[in-house]
Formats: structure tokens, sequence, C-alpha cells
């Protein structure tokens, strides 16, 4: 049976702690794993812009003796409408995996739903779940565990990473508080699937309104643009963020030795302060490295099922 990545959740507790390990070994020894020498074709679709996963997807690909194709969405007949079944169904016979950056959610589970290969979610609307398992990792690496870890998220509770801190950090055993002004809290289903896996795992799930009381004795603070992709020119929404920049005071209300998670692009001055963001807490260009790590160990364990 198939195995798809398209939210976080789609792995279990056992799994994602599995993946991680693959992770941190691949980590040290980063051209001792060739799953896709022949080499195999692992199709890479954007329909958004992209630095960190373009790169880290085609090298990591490269890495597994594998070969990155890279497909602009526009530039693709799925850009003039042929059905998303239609892409999978011809790319099943000729790929060992696809992977999509779109929009809708909706459109990568139609993806999955008519390929016999690993579909993994590279961003949507809904969720980023590959960037939370490199965050994972990020996590482990400076504090040595997972369980029982506080994470503040702030900024835009209603976008992708927002929504895969709740189900990727409750896998985890996390403790998970998204801080959002009202309008911009999680999706209720999303937050009510978190709890329930948190409930099995030791972790939880919290929504907040109040920045210093999210920031309270956290071991990370994490947040993102104010303003995805797709969102663009609605100013409106930096107004109502202000007040849930990261910045010192956050960091003064953290736990002492807490670190500070970006998912970049990073926008200094507005969701977080150019100290922080560059400051000595700050672990984002080890999160970004470990885009790398985590999804070749992802596709490695997708291949072997
Ligand atoms: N963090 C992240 O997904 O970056 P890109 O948009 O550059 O891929
Ligand atoms: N929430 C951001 C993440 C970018 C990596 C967006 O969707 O644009």
């Amino acid at each position: 049976m198939v195995r798809h990545f398209l939210r976080d959740d789609d792995l279990s507790p056992a799994e994602q702690a599995e993946i991680l390990d693959l992770a941190e070994a691949m980590k040290k020894d980063r051209y001792g794993y060739r799953p896709y020498e022949g080499p195999k074709t692992v199709a890479v679709l954007f329909d958004k812009q992209s630095t960190r996963t373009r790169v880290s997807f085609a090298v990591g690909i490269g890495d597994l003796g594998g070969l990155p194709l890279i497909i602009d969405g526009g530039t693709s007949q799925l850009g003039r409408g042929e059905p998303i079944e239609d892409t999978a169904r011809v790319l099943t016979r000729q790929v060992a995996a696809i992977v999509w950056r779109t929009s809708g959610q909706d459109r990568i589970e139609a993806m999955a739903s008519a390929s016999e290969i690993p579909v993994v979610n590279a961003l949507t609307d809904s969720f980023h779940p590959c960037q939370v398992l490199a965050d994972l990792q990020t996590i482990r690496e400076h504090k040595g565990a997972l369980t029982g870890l506080t994470l503040a998220y702030f900024g835009d509770g209603a976008n992708n990473m927002a929504h895969s801190y709740l189900l990727g950090g409750a896998t985890a055993g996390m403790h998970i508080r998204i801080c959002a002004p009202g309008g911009y809290h999680p999706d209720p289903a999303t937050v009510a699937d978190a709890a329930a896996i948190a409930a099995a795992t030791g972790g939880s799930v919290a929504v907040f309104d109040d920045p210093a009381a999210a920031a309270r004795d956290a071991d990370v603070l994490a947040t993102d643009t104010w303003v995805s992709m797709g969102q663009e020119g609605k100013d409106e929404r930096i107004a109502a963020f202000t007040p849930y920049q990261v910045n010192a005071d956050r960091l003064a209300d953290a736990a002492p030795g807490a670190i500070v998670l970006h998912c970049l692009p990073a926008y200094r001055g507005l969701e977080i302060s150019a100290d922080v963001l560059d400051g000595a807490q700050s672990v984002v260009w080890d999160e970004a490295e470990n885009r790398l790590h985590a999804q070749k160990a992802l596709l490695h364990w997708l291949d072997a099922r």
C-alpha cells in the first residue's frame, strides 16, 4: 500500500520518530544512502515560488542517487487545466515519487488519490509538513528531545505553518501554543485533530490571544510571514499582527536558553525583529539546512514502504 505525506498526521508518532532518527543518521553520513540509484526520477512540481524547498529537494534527490525533475506548474499542462488525476496517472508510470507545492489541500489529495507512487506535500495553503519535520529535527538537535517541550508560535494562526505545528508537534508529544489575533485563529478541525493526537502522546494544544502569556517559559519560539503566498496586497493584516512580533520582549518571557525558529523567508521588523532573527538564540540556518536531511529521510522511508 503506497504511503503519502500530505499532512503531518499522516505519520504516526513512532513513524515520525523513525524518520527523525534517519534524518539524524543521514546528516552524519550525507552520501551513504542511495535508494534512488539507477537513477530513479522524482518529479518536483511548483505552483508557487520557492527557494529552500526547491533547492533541498533537488539536492537531496541527487544525494539519494536519483534524478530531480523540477517542473514549474505554470508551464506544465496542469497550468492549462489538465486534470490533476490524469497528471498523477502519467507520472506514476515514469517517476518514483511526486513532490508538489500547490494551493488547495484538495489539489494534493486529488493527486494522491490517483497516484500509485508516494505524493509529498511541499506546502499547501493548509499545511507545510516537510518544514515541520525539519523544525522537529532542529529542536531535537538543540534540546536533545521533543516530548514535553513547549513551542509557542506567533502571528498568522490560520496559515500552513500554524496548522503543521499543531499536528506535527502534537505527534511528537510537544505542547503547542498558537498565539494569534481574533480572526486569525487556526482551523477548529485541525485544532481538534491535534488535541486528539496530543491526548495519546502526552502533548497538548492551546490557542492564545496574549503574546506574553503564550511565550511564558516556552522552550521554542516560532513565527512565519504575516502575508503568505497568495495573500499579497492584504495590508490590513500587518496592523492586526503587529503586537505578535517575536522580539526581545518575547524572548525575555520564554524559558532561559529558548531557541527561535522561522521557516524563512523572514521579514525583519515585521513578524520578527532583526536582533532576534540574527541573534544567538536563533537556529534558523540549521533549520533551513535540515530541510535537506529531513526530506531525504522522508523520501527514503517512503521508498522503503
Ligand atoms: N521555508 C520554505 O518553504 O521556503 P521556500 O518557500 O523558499 O521553499
Ligand atoms: N506561510 C508561508 C510559508 C512560506 C514558506 C507561505 O505560505 O507563504
